[in-house]
């Protein structure tokens, strides 16, 4: 890969559209995170706009894409709150429905004394985004250059998202968080770019990723297994990445160096700020880099959409 010397980077926008899941993030910061069964006292308690599709549009839009939103809210205020802040970031939420039944998604996280975290989510109205929603707004998809998803909304959904984006002619990338088991290869070939992190890259490979040198295995794995080109996340260890159609010569190990305070999704803004680079046509490795820088800055504020930065703040 090649290196970039430019400062402030600039990219016209790209379209970019998300399918996925909004949650209200409930976090509690503890000097730990709690053991089995145990109680333990917090510093201090907030809620967050979050969940994973939210969090990679507001990245995709902070850092210079036309975006739109694909998801579904319940009818209370967490659900208001969250629209409304897609809007202030000029995401065009036309493809938000609302759940008449439901509530909004809601995640549970503790962030730790050292930045990492716990997560638990309750899909709520983010189950019910259906396949039907998917062809009701197949106009949003086909006017994107990027569909990305993720794995918070129905499975069958995203299929049917990225089956559409393909068939359209979109680029697709594919985040497959959170994943409990291998996915079968139908959701592998569908997807150009196939983003996890260590630990969905070693569920999805079967090969322990904790290294860069595991994650190339777990990427070369998961091409065999019909994924095109996968880059794989390892926090504060950098990036691999392995091309399609290049073998050994298309693997490269992207190191990072960052002091994480909260690392809430920074794996959202790697995933939104790749999607708006390509959607601009920046190259591959700009792509990757542009995600990278943006992914640093978030893990040094607390929060999700609260972490993300804006293009302006983004140098290379
Ligand atoms: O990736 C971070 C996100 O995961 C949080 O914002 C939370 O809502 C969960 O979806």
């Amino acid at each position: 890969m090649t290196s970039m010397s430019t400062t402030a980077v600039q990219q016209r926008a790209g379209r970019v559209t998300v399918v996925g899941s909004l949650n209200m993030d409930l976090v509690i910061r503890a000097p730990r995170l709690p053991k089995e069964g145990e109680t333990l006292a917090g510093r201090s308690f907030v809620n967050v706009p979050g969940g994973k599709g939210g969090n990679q549009a507001v990245a995709a839009a902070r850092l210079g894409a036309q975006v739109a939103m694909i998801g579904r809210v319940g009818n209370d205020d967490n659900g208001r709150q969250l629209v409304a802040g897609l809007s202030r970031d000029g995401i065009d939420c036309a493809g938000v429905a609302t759940d008449p039944a439901l509530p909004t998604g809601v995640a549970m996280i503790v962030v730790d004394d050292a930045g990492q975290n716990a997560i638990v989510i309750v899909a709520g109205s983010n189950g019910a985004l259906t396949t039907a929603a998917m062809a009701e707004y197949e106009p949003a998809i086909a006017q994107a250059d990027v569909l990305v998803c993720q794995l918070e909304v129905p499975g069958e959904t995203v299929l049917a998202a990225m089956r559409a984006a393909r068939r359209l002619g979109r680029i697709v990338v594919f985040n497959p968080a959170p994943v409990t088991g291998p996915l079968e290869r139908t959701w592998l070939e569908c997807a150009d770019f196939l983003i996890p992190n260590e630990v969905e890259a070693s569920v999805l490979s079967g090969v322990e990723v904790d290294s860069p040198e595991s994650a190339g295995r777990a990427a070369r794995a998961l091409q065999q297994a019909g994924a095109r080109n996968v880059i794989i996340t390892l926090g504060k260890r950098g990036i691999v990445v392995l091309t399609e159609g290049a073998g050994d010569g298309g693997q490269h190990y992207i190191p990072a160096q960052v002091e994480a305070v909260d690392t809430t999704a920074a794996g959202d803004t790697f995933v939104g700020g790749f999607c708006a680079a390509l959607a601009a046509k920046r190259s591959l490795d700009e792509a990757v880099r542009f995600g990278q820088a943006a992914a640093a800055l978030s893990v040094t504020r607390a929060g999700a959409q609260t972490s993300i930065p804006y293009l302006h703040e983004i140098t290379l």
